[in-house]
């Protein structure tokens, strides 16, 4: 839809020209840049974390939109914001404490967003609806860039739209979108695509360019 949102995941990147990389994206149409961190403990990988972050964040002033798959996620809390993280999300099933995670990021002054796997129900975030400014649902199993889209997922969307009511709340949607899954996730009610293989997919502005378009129109 025209109004959708498109947060390119930098983990389908080439990690040797990661700055280039940014700015080549964020020329190309990006409107976030989604960044993934992962600890080899929450997921079964490892990628980037603050000092990476830091180091890419004048490259462009877009949202950065920080994906935390670790845990225990509030030690670092802080360090994610002072690297230049907009809209900080950690996953529900990774810490105990959720509404105080949720709390500590809007103290640092950062929008507050909450990840869910795709066995997690929505009704984790119930009690925290007010304590959040994003809700990012899986549509494949974190850890890994290039998964297939699983798609009893955009039944939890459409519920997940309506629990929302009309407070301010972004949908966004990560894993396996492509431009055959764009639709149906907007109309049930994202406003939010990440994706990674799909938008890096060629080389340089033109083809990112394209291969977000055709995202954005799906
Ligand atoms: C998976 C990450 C995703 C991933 C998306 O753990 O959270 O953001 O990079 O990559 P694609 O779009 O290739 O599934
Ligand atoms: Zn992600």
């Amino acid at each position: 839809a025209r109004n959708t949102l498109i947060a390119p995941s930098i983990l389908a990147s080439d990690f040797s020209r990661l700055g280039e990389e940014v700015e080549t994206v964020a020329k190309a149409g990006a409107d976030w840049i989604h960044l993934d961190v992962m600890d080899g403990h929450f997921v079964p990988n490892i990628t980037f974390g603050p000092p990476i972050i830091k180091a890419i964040r004048d490259r462009t002033d877009k949202v950065f939109d920080c994906h935390l798959m670790i845990t225990p996620a509030d030690p670092y809390l802080a360090a994610f914001a002072d690297a230049g993280c907009d809209i900080i999300t950690v996953h529900a099933e990774a810490g105990p404490h959720l509404h105080r995670s949720l709390q500590t990021i809007r103290n640092l002054g950062r929008k507050a967003g909450v990840s869910l796997n795709p066995s997690t129900p929505e009704s984790v975030i119930e009690y925290v609806l007010d304590e959040l400014d994003l809700v990012l649902l899986m549509t494949v199993n974190p850890g890994f860039g290039g998964q297939a889209f699983i798609p009893s997922v955009v039944e939890k969307v459409r519920r997940i739209k309506a629990m929302i009511g009309d407070r301010p709340i972004d949908i966004e949607i990560d894993g396996g979108v492509s431009p055959a899954n764009a639709g149906a996730l907007t109309a049930a009610g994202a406003n939010v695509l990440v994706a990674g293989s799909a938008v890096f997919k060629g080389e340089g502005e033109g083809a990112y360019a394209k291969n977000i378009a055709a995202i954005r129109d799906a």
